[in-house]
């Protein structure tokens, strides 16, 4: 039993961890382990890493500096002058990062579309807590990053880094500093980063380097970041990237024209007009082939395989009108002739050969050609750092491409251009895989929409994690004048609507597996835990009391059984936002199974112990071997049960299904400790992890 989940939410935390692990009789069971309702802490991750591998330089649990430089001898740099980027601020960054959160991301199904059925996400909220909140869940799923963040221009805003000086709880309070219809208000932390405010370089730092730090931790290990940037902070930003990468994992700075029309207001008439923009990249890892050459022309992917072989379809038919006419090549092939105004591409001879080779295929009735990958042979062009316009498209494009989807009054002035992501998309994702490409600063979510249309083309597999903050549009602006309230409102309303236009556009069009394009996306909130927390510095016995009683029902007033259920699959589970959900009963108890694939047969097939499961886990298939009896039963899947009240009969239910974990409420054994107990030795033995919040 994989235990050693750490209190988080109630009262025993008093107790602290030395009383629950001190050895207990024989035979009696262990209390459940309560979920832990905090996000990871990178720094502790890296100290139990250090831990590990310098077991010497542990004193008292806590780092003896000189010991680690006795251990690391020459390695260590002990020279006061030292070449980096510092700045007002930097300290406390890392303290940013260590801060823990113990938000949550609500789910929000009538902004969503096929809830139950998309793998694309969008969150809205602060990136830096969302970050913090994924890292349990999403640490190494990410294949690909791109951010386009503010560039610091002096008209950008942000969340305010000085703020951070404040103590965790009145950041927290702060955080709550919304307006009737709970939007950020701008006298609170959201404001601008104006040139004559003090610290103007030194705010943009401390605003994107703990985000940076905490993505890096959600790449897999051939994951590949990109950074958008303009001249203003290019210089900082390659800084920071290198420190936070490594100097060594940088492969490259593309620079791409974002403009064609010169601008000619205030001081850019006296300056080299500045028409390009820059893209750092950066590897987690160095990994081979982690960046491919690029598909010249018509971005050719080969979607369907036989026995091996990958191939794409395409028409076989022409036209039979006008010049085009040529009555010997309408002919009957195996039942199926071309329909009035249409005919075969070639001769009868030509087409009858084909056929007899395997290069036509007929779906719903229609003659395809098969293309061969490997007969084909696709050119490719080597990934350059200077990308030509036909590889970016312009920001101009990019704002017309808004404009046909949102009309213009969105009020986005730049806005990327398709083109420019999904060719930094293709340079280190495959279609078929399913890749994750996370948007932590997604604006107008143009990501979201270049992948959809990349997938739509190829008949693509990949998926988008979109963030954007619900920054709130400007009373007096075209966008709020619009009926927008907020950035993200646009964002989703993009994605739905290019949704829309992509589904128009494939209706018809055979050459593609329509049921396998993915245009839906699942929205959540960040929003504050479901569960009360325990205050860590109560001071009186008055308020411990209070809080104690506090605690008997920790579920917060209106918490709803999906908003639970995730906030669980967030913090104490091995499953993503993707998670397969079956919602059950039995006895009269509620419950939910999880699994990556569906829940029923994984569940199903490993009570009976007879087939052999997968279930995939993020990019990772884990296989569970067949083995004979109760041992054999497969547990790779988890339940949840929120109901406020369990019975022995559904417990029994529970050992029956064997999960891999348990969890539940705490207040649903109400009174009854023996049942409970009964609970932890019975779970205990059935080696089905118990834990309970
Ligand atoms: C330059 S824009 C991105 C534009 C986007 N690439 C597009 O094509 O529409 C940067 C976005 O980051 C958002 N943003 C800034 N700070 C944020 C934060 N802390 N969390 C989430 N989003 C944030 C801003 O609201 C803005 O929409």
């Amino acid at each position: 039993m994989r235990n050693g989940g750490e209190i988080g939410i109630q009262q025993d935390q008093l107790g602290g961890k030395m009383a629950k692990r001190a050895s207990r009789p024989a035979g009696k069971a262990r209390k459940p382990d309560r979920v832990n309702g905090k996000s990871l802490s990178p720094q502790k991750e890296l100290s139990e890493l250090l831990k590990c591998r310098f077991p010497e330089v542990f004193v008292e649990g806590k780092i003896d500096g000189d010991k680690l430089r006795q251990s690391l001898g020459e390695e260590l740099d002990t020279n006061n002058e030292r070449y980096g980027l510092s700045w007002a601020g930097k300290a406390e960054c890392f303290r940013h990062i260590q801060e823990t959160t113990t938000a949550t991301l609500r789910p929000r199904r009538s902004e969503s579309v096929d809830f139950d059925k998309t793998e694309n996400i969008f969150i809205e909220g602060d990136n830096l807590e969302v970050l913090k909140i994924l890292q349990k869940t999403y640490q190494n799923k990410i294949k690909m990053i791109y951010i386009d963040p503010p560039y610091n221009t002096g008209n950008d805003s942000f969340i305010y880094p000085d703020r951070y000086k404040e103590e965790k709880e009145d950041y927290e309070l702060r955080a709550g500093i919304k307006d009737a219809e709970g939007l950020l208000t701008k006298d609170g932390f959201w404001r601008k980063n104006s040139k004559d405010a003090g610290h103007f370089h030194s705010n943009w730092l401390s605003m994107m380097y703990p985000r940076l730090f905490l993505a890096k931790n959600l790449l897999r290990e051939d994951g590949v970041i990109f950074v958008s940037i303009g001249d203003e902070e290019m210089s900082n930003l390659r800084c920071i990237m290198d420190e936070i990468f490594g100097e060594e994992n940088f492969l490259g700075m593309i620079t791409w024209k974002a403009r064609v029309k010169p601008v000619n207001i205030g001081d850019a008439k006296y300056r080299p007009q500045r028409e390009v923009e820059y893209v750092f990249v950066y590897q987690k890892e160095y990994h081979e082939g982690v960046f491919q050459r690029l598909i010249t022309g018509s971005m050719r992917t080969y979607p369907h395989d036989l026995n091996g072989r990958k191939y794409r379809l395409a028409t076989i038919l022409k036209s039979n009108r006008g010049a085009n006419i040529r009555s010997t090549m309408v002919f009957e092939l195996d039942g199926y002739t071309p329909p009035d105004g249409q005919r075969w591409q070639a001769g009868e001879d030509v087409i009858r050969q084909l056929h007899h080779d395997g290069y036509i295929e007929f779906r719903e009735g229609t003659p395809l050609i098969r293309y061969f990958e490997d007969e084909e042979g696709a050119e490719h062009d080597p990934f350059y750092c200077f990308m030509e316009v036909d590889w970016s498209s312009t920001s101009e494009a990019g704002k017309n491409q808004l404009n046909e989807i949102l009309g213009d009054r969105h009020g986005f002035d730049t806005v990327k251009p398709t083109r420019l992501v999904s060719t930094l998309v293709q340079s280190c994702t495959k279609s078929s895989a399913e890749d994750i490409i996370m948007d932590f600063f997604s604006g107008s979510c143009t990501t979201a929409h270049a992948i959809m249309s990349l997938n739509s083309e190829s008949s693509g597999n990949r998926k988008f994690l979109c963030v954007q903050i619900a920054e709130p549009c400007e009373p007096d602006g075209e966008a709020f004048k619009a009926g927008f309230s907020t950035v993200a409102d646009i964002g989703k309303e993009r994605i739905r609507r290019a949704g829309k236009k992509i589904k128009k556009e494939m209706e018809g069009n055979l050459t593609f597996d329509k049921n396998r394009l993915d245009l839906g996306f699942k929205v959540f909130r960040l929003e504050e835990s479901n569960f009360k927390q325990w205050r860590e510095n109560v001071r009186t016995g008055e308020e411990l009391k209070e809080q104690m009683r506090m605690f008997v029902d920790n579920v917060k007033k209106g918490a709803g059984s999906e908003d639970m259920l995730f906030e669980i699959i967030l913090k104490n589970s091995r499953f993503d936002l993707n998670v397969k959900i079956e919602k059950q009963s039995f006895a009269g108890v509620d419950y939910y199974r999880l699994a990556t694939e569906d829940p029923s047969t994984t569940l199903r097939a490993g009570s009976e112990g007879t087939e052999k499961i997968k279930a995939v886990s993020g990019n990772k298939r884990i296989h569970h071997e067949e083995k004979e009896g109760h041992e054999g039963k497969t547990n790779a899947n988890e339940i949840i049960c929120l109901d406020t009240k369990i019975t022995k009969k559904f417990v029994d239910k529970v050992l029956e299904e064997k999960p891999e974990r348990f969890t539940c409420l705490d207040i649903a054994f109400k009174n009854n400790d023996q049942l409970k107990t009964n609970t932890a030795l019975q779970m205990e033995s059935a080696k089905i992890e118990f834990k309970v919040i």
